[in-house]
């Protein structure tokens, strides 16, 4: 069954805690966490000390999306800070500082993903395959939510799932951005493995059946 990361950047901030428990009691398996620096992206979000303070009301296992540049210098620390699994962006760092960044995560026992932007050619990818527990699939520009998904990324997701098969790498694939019920089938047919959603898991007043809904069941 395809997993579900409610992503809290559409959560109430000010009631964090108690969002993050309907998507527990809803089902979830992880928590995304979006990570953004204004620099990589147009946006500005939360880093460190909110994952520290999650991490301390919940099990739910921490996804954090690294939209900043030049990761690696914060690898580490949000690891220290209880992420389970670090994805961080292929166009902001060197392929040297990459290499070492997810060989670090994996090092400290944590899963590692790598993300790709809508425009970035998939081939940019390949050096990373052998070292990924999780390629990030941006439907969307990152940097927002609620923005409308981009179905011309589907035959990419498609693409990466047969390269995969072929290679025989069992790493997840990851969708992240306007994900809803319609956008989440088609994903699903061409082979994700984990649907971020924000704005339709965190508009809808149950959480459970929307997380439900997305799963298509
Ligand atoms: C966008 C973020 C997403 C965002 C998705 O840059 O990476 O995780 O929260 O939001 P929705 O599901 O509302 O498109
Ligand atoms: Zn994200």
């Amino acid at each position: 069954m395809v997993k579900i990361a409610p992503s809290i950047l559409s959560a109430d901030f000010a009631n964090l805690e108690k969002d993050i428990r309907s998507v527990e009691k809803g089902g979830a398996e992880y928590l995304h966490i979006d990570v953004m620096d204004g620099i990589f992206v147009p946006n500005i979000t939360i880093g460190v000390p909110v994952v520290k303070s999650i991490r301390k009301v919940t099990d739910l296992q921490l996804d954090v999306h690294l939209m900043i540049d030049r990761p690696i210098r914060f690898v580490k620390d949000f690891i220290e800070a209880g992420a389970d699994r670090v994805t961080l962006h292929l166009e902001a760092d060197s392929q040297e500082n990459i290499f070492s960044s997810l060989g670090l995560i994996r090092s400290l026992g944590k899963k590692a993903g790598l993300s790709i932007k809508p425009k970035t050619p998939l081939e940019e990818l390949f050096p990373y395959l052998d070292l990924l527990d999780i390629v990030l699939v941006m439907t969307v520009e990152p940097g927002f939510g609620g923005q409308e998904f981009m179905p011309d990324q589907l035959p990419r997701i498609a693409g990466l799932k047969a390269l995969l098969a072929r290679k025989g790498l069992s790493c997840e694939i990851a969708v992240d951005g306007g994900i809803n019920s319609e956008t989440a089938r088609l994903c699903i047919g061409a082979g994700a493995d984990v649907l971020i959603s924000g704005n339709t898991i965190f508009s809808s007043s149950d959480r459970g059946a929307a997380i439900k809904q997305l799963r298509g069941i």
